[in-house]
Formats: C-alpha cells, structure tokens, sequence
C-alpha cells in the first residue's frame, strides 16, 4: 500500500515541488522584464482597497504600484475598516499593515516581544546585516542596544553637535553651498545631505573621517556599494517568491550577483575600520574620546565578523534616516517662505556663537517646524514586524503566527482626530 501511494504521489511531489516553482521562477523573472512598462502605465491606479483573487491576492496591483508602494499602501490602509489592511499576496500569504494607532502602541508596547524580527526578515537581509542590531533578536539585540545607547545621553549628544556636526557645518556643507552660489553651480541637495549624514554618522559613532562632502562632490566607491547592497537586500522583500531571489542568489546572476559584490567591499571597509580601532586601543593607554566602536571593543567583543555587523547597521541607521529628514525639510522651506523666514528670524535672535548647544535648545519655533516636516514626510515612512505567535489586534485583525506586521507612519498622517483619541 505505501509502495502505490509512493508510485501515485512522485509525479504529484515533483509537480509541485519541483516543476511548479520552476514555472514560477520563470514567469516572475519574465514578469520583471516588463516591470518598466507596467509601472509608467499604472501609475494614476484609483486609490482603494486592491481587489483579492484566489492564489494570486493582489499581486498585480501591487506590482503596477511598485513606484507608489508608499502612497499606494497609505491608501489602501485609509480605506480599510479600523485602517487595518489585511494584505493578500501570492499563494494564499497575507500580511498587516497597520495605521490604528492603539495597534500600533500594541506591536510596538505592550506586545513588544510578540513583534520581533522573524525569520524571514532575518534570512532576507543576513547577508548584508549579518548580526548587526537590525537584524537580530534577544539577548544579542539587548546588548547592541545597550552600548548603542551611550550614543544617545546628552553628554554624547553635546559632543555630537559641537565638535562633529560644527566642523562638518563649517568646513564641509557651507563652504560647499557657498561655493556653488558663487560658480551659479546647480547642486544635487539630497545628495550633498547623504554625504553629510555619512561623515557625521562614521565620525560620531567610529572616530573615522570617510571625507564623503569634500569640494569636488566624488563618487565614493564605498557609498556606492552600501547603496546597492541596501536596496538590492530589500528589494528582495518585494520578490513575490523568496525563492526566486534564492535561487538567483545560487546561481549568482543578476542583481544577486552585484549585490555579492557589494556587500564585500561594503565588509571590507567596516573591517577595516574595525581593524585601526583595534590598532588604536592597543597603542593608546586611555582614549580623549570614547566612540561607540570603543565601548564594544573595550566591553570584551573582539570578534571581528560581529562588530563589522555592528559598523554596518549603524551607518544604515544613521544614513539615511538624518539626511532624508534634513531632504525633506528643506524641500518643504522652499515651498513655505513665510516659515523660512520666521527660522531666519528666531536663529539670528537666539544664537551668539558659543553655546551652540542650548543655542539650539532654545530654538523652539525651529525644532516645531523640523518636527512638523518629519511628522509629514517620515524618514522611515513604514517599519516592518513579524509575528511570533498566534494573536489578535486592538482593532479586531486576527494575527497567524509568522505573519508580518508593519505600521505605516505615513499614513498615520491622513487620520482623523477622533480614532486617534480612541
Ligand atoms: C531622523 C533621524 C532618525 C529617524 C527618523 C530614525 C528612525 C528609526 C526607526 C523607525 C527605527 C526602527 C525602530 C523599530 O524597528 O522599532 C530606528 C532604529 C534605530 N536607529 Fe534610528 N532614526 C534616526 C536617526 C538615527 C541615528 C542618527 C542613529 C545613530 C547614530 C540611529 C540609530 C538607530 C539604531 C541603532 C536603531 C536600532 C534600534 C533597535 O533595534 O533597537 N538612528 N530608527
Ligand atoms: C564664500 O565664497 C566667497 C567667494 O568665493 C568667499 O569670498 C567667502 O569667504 C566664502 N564664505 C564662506 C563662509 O565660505
Ligand atoms: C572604484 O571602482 C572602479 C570601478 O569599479 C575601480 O576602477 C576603481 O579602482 C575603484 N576605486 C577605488 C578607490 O577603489
Ligand atoms: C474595529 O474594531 C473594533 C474593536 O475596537 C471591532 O469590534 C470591530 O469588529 C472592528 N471592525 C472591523 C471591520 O474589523
């Protein structure tokens, strides 16, 4: 009897698991080939909640939004009864995205260790992330936040602003801005921010000048790769199938083949930099400035691999974040003179030149309008979350274990008052 059931069964296990996901993997790899095409064609879609058909869910809608995923997902969630969006994607898999703000206090509080990293979030960017603080759970992730921690009291913070931020103002943005104003020289202003953020970042948090804001604005062989390994790691998560970038990833093709390629020299400049750091220790009896990468060398972690982790999560937090909100807040200036000129104003009553600390601190109008500009354009627009256990939402969603869980701050603009008090 399991002799027949065997015989019956083979052809049936091999469709399914060995010709089907074939057939997938081609008609999604054909499917990207027409990616351009159909993102122009679509990109005024009606906003609403995208219609879910049987195996596929929403997968074509999703697809033609790819270039909106933001505002597309905004609006789907705006629309969704108690702004709780139950997404379908392929084969029958759903996830959540959230807007509702006691669900969000419910991930992010109260169910804190229900809502962690779950597995595949972790195998999606391990290969770029490795054991650095986004991409781990637990103890480990305790102790990084930890010794992260120091970076953000006040002493740090003062240091941060007075010496780190002061020098890269003085001699790097300003003199740079000054000198495209005097050539009539356009400027590509978020790209001037990222610069700025990248020094500020390996500076506070390594002691290391990486020279990325310099006059002549050169591409950095360094940025490029932790751009590219960045977006092509999570890329992945818009893969309808994990498998196909797995398999593309065996086979080395492709954008998982550049993305091989950058991670590496992305490694090799944060071993690098782990490396002089170490050097440095041992040189010096005791350090005038204690960065982070000197607290988890000096806490008894000596394993290079894992503080390469370490130097690489927190230039992508660090990164991207500032000089998206710095972008934002400019841009957002241009567009309202009235508020430009009150921050003029209040900066030029308020500042002396030598504290610059409380100078700041005392800038209140200008910290309501920087809070304002990341209230409305957020850095990171949307944070994902995977459930560990089976559970069931403030707002009534019922949660499968292993489902992702995301809140979307964007979209938690376009809330009326009173959901917002209940
Ligand atoms: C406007 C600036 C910034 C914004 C909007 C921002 C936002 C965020 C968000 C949304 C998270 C994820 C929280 C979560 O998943 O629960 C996060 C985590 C983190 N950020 Fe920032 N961030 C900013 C600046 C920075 C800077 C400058 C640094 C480092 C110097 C930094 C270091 C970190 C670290 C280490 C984590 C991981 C914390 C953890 O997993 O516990 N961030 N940030
Ligand atoms: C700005 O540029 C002008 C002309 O190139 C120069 O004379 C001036 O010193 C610069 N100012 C600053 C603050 O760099
Ligand atoms: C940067 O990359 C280019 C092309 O990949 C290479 O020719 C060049 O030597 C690299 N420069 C540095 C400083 O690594
Ligand atoms: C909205 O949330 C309430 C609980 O706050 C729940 O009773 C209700 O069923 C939810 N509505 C929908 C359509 O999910």
């Amino acid at each position: 009897m399991p002799e027949l059931l065997l015989q019956l069964f083979t052809p049936f296990f091999f469709f399914i698991f060995f010709l089907l996901p074939l057939f997938f993997f081609f008609f999604f790899l054909a499917l990207q080939k027409n990616h351009k095409k159909v993102e122009t064609h679509s990109s005024t879609t009606a906003t609403a909640i995208p219609k879910a058909y049987p195996l596929i869910g929403s997968y074509f809608a999703f697809k033609a939004n790819n270039n909106r995923r933001i505002q597309w997902l905004s609006d789907a969630v705006l629309a969704s009864p108690n702004v709780t969006f139950t997404f379908h994607q392929l084969l029958g898999e759903k996830s959540i995205i959230t807007a509702n703000p006691a669900t969000v206090q419910h991930i992010l509080k109260t169910q804190f260790s229900n809502y962690q990293k779950g597995g595949n979030t972790l195998t999606t960017l391990s290969d770029f992330l490795g054991a650095g603080i986004f991409n781990v759970n637990g103890e480990n992730w305790k102790f990084q936040r930890q010794v992260a921690s120091h970076e953000f009291n006040s002493r740090s913070l003062r240091k941060f602003v007075e010496v780190v931020v002061e020098a890269e103002l003085n001699q790097r943005l300003i003199p740079t801005l000054n000198d495209s104003q005097s050539q009539s020289k356009t400027l590509d202003f978020q790209d001037i921010l990222q610069r700025f953020a990248f020094d500020n970042i390996c500076k506070i948090a390594f002691g290391f000048d990486p020279e990325y804001l310099t006059p002549s604005l050169k591409d950095s062989n360094l940025t490029k790769a932790f751009e590219d390994a960045h977006i092509i790691s999570t890329k992945r998560f818009r893969e309808p199938l994990a498998l196909v970038w797995k398999m593309k990833r065996k086979l080395n093709i492709g954008s998982e083949k550049r993305l091989r390629i950058a991670v590496s020299e992305v490694q090799e400049f944060a071993r690098k930099i782990v490396r002089e750091k170490k050097k440095e220790l041992k040189e010096k009896a005791s350090l005038d400035s204690v960065d982070m990468l000197s607290r988890f060398l000096t806490s008894g972690h000596s394993d290079e691999d894992f503080l390469m982790d370490i130097v690489i999560s927190f230039i992508l937090a660090g990164k991207y974040t500032t000089s998206a909100a710095l972008t934002w807040f400019f841009w957002i200036l241009s567009k309202n003179p009235r508020v430009e000129k009150e921050i003029m104003k209040e900066i030029r009553e308020k500042s002396e030149g030598v504290r610059v600390y409380e100078e700041v601190k005392d800038m209140v109008y200008t910290h309501a309008a920087l809070s304002e500009s990341m209230r409305l354009y957020p850095p990171v627009p949307m944070d994902d979350k995977d459930a560990m256990k089976n559970d069931v939402l403030p707002d009534g969603t019922i949660v499968k274990k292993g489902m992702s869980v995301a809140y979307h701050v964007y979209a938690m603009i376009g809330l009326s008052f009173d959901l917002k008090g209940g």
